[in-house]
C-alpha cells in the first residue's frame, strides 16, 4: 500500500535527476529532498567547489571535454555518499560511464520538459556556457534531438510542467516510490572501479 505521505518513504538509493537545462532539476530536487527528509546535492555546485572555479571558467580553462571528465569523477564520488537527492548538469547522463554508474548505484529520474518551457526558463539567466550568446531555442532543440533518446533510459520519467514546484516534487516522489515497489531494488550495487580517481597522467586538472 502507498504511504499516506511521501515523508514516510525510505529511499534505498540516491535519486539522480537528469534532463535538459531549464527542466527544473535543482528547483524540484531541493523540494524533493525536503519532502523525503534527505540531503540535496547539486552536482554542478560540487564541481565548482572541487575546481575552485565556476562552470564557465572550467569550460574556458579545460574545455568541454575537461569539464566532462571532472564531472564524471565528482558524480562518482557523490554516488559513494549515503542515499540523497542529486541534481546533475544536463550533459552528465550523456556520458556512458556516468550513466552506467548511476544505473548501478542510484535511481535516475528524467524530468522531461517541452522546448517552450526550456526556452522560457533558460532565458532568465545567462550563466550557462553552452547557451551564452546563442539562440536558446536552436541550441536546446538540437540538444533535445540528441539527448532525449538517452535520457529515455532513465528508470523513471516525469513530465516537468509549470506550476508549484512542491506539487512536481510530490509527483516525482510518488513515481520513484512506485518504481522502487515494482523493481524491488534495495541498496546501491557495489562497483569495484567507479572511476572517481584522477589519473596521475593528468597534468592539467587536480580534481
Ligand atoms: C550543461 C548543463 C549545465 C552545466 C553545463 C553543461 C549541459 O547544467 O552542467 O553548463 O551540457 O547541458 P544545468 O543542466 O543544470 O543547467
Amino acid at each position: 500500500m502507498m504511504p499516506e505521505s511521501t515523508s514516510e518513504i525510505k529511499v534505498p538509493r540516491t535519486i539522480v535527476l537528469v534532463g535538459l537545462m531549464g527542466a527544473g532539476k535543482t528547483c524540484i530536487g531541493k523540494r524533493l529532498a525536503a519532502c523525503l527528509g534527505t540531503e540535496f546535492v547539486d552536482a554542478d555546485a560540487e564541481i565548482e567547489s572541487a575546481a575552485g572555479m565556476s562552470i564557465s571558467e572550467i569550460f574556458e580553462v579545460h574545455g568541454e571535454s575537461g569539464f566532462r571528465q571532472g564531472e564524471r569523477r565528482v558524480i562518482a564520488r557523490l554516488l559513494r555518499r549515503p542515499p540523497h537527492v542529486m541534481a546533475t548538469g544536463g550533459g552528465a547522463f550523456m556520458n556512458e560511464k556516468t550513466r552506467e554508474l548511476i544505473k548501478r548505484r542510484a535511481i535516475s529520474v528524467w524530468l522531461r520538459a517541452d522546448l517552450d518551457l526550456l526556452v522560457r526558463r533558460t532565458s532568465r539567466r545567462s550563466h550557462r556556457p553552452l547557451l551564452r550568446g546563442r539562440d536558446h531555442r536552436e541550441v536546446l532543440g538540437k540538444l533535445m534531438e540528441e539527448r532525449h533518446p538517452v535520457y529515455a533510459k532513465a528508470d523513471v520519467v516525469v513530465d516537468s510542467a509549470d506550476g508549484p514546484p512542491e506539487a512536481m516534487a510530490e509527483q516525482v516522489a510518488r513515481a520513484v516510490m512506485d518504481y522502487v515497489r515494482r523493481s524491488g531494488i534495495d541498496g546501491p550495487e557495489e562497483v569495484a572501479d567507479d572511476g572517481c580517481i584522477l589519473p596521475e597522467s593528468d597534468k592539467e586538472m587536480t580534481w
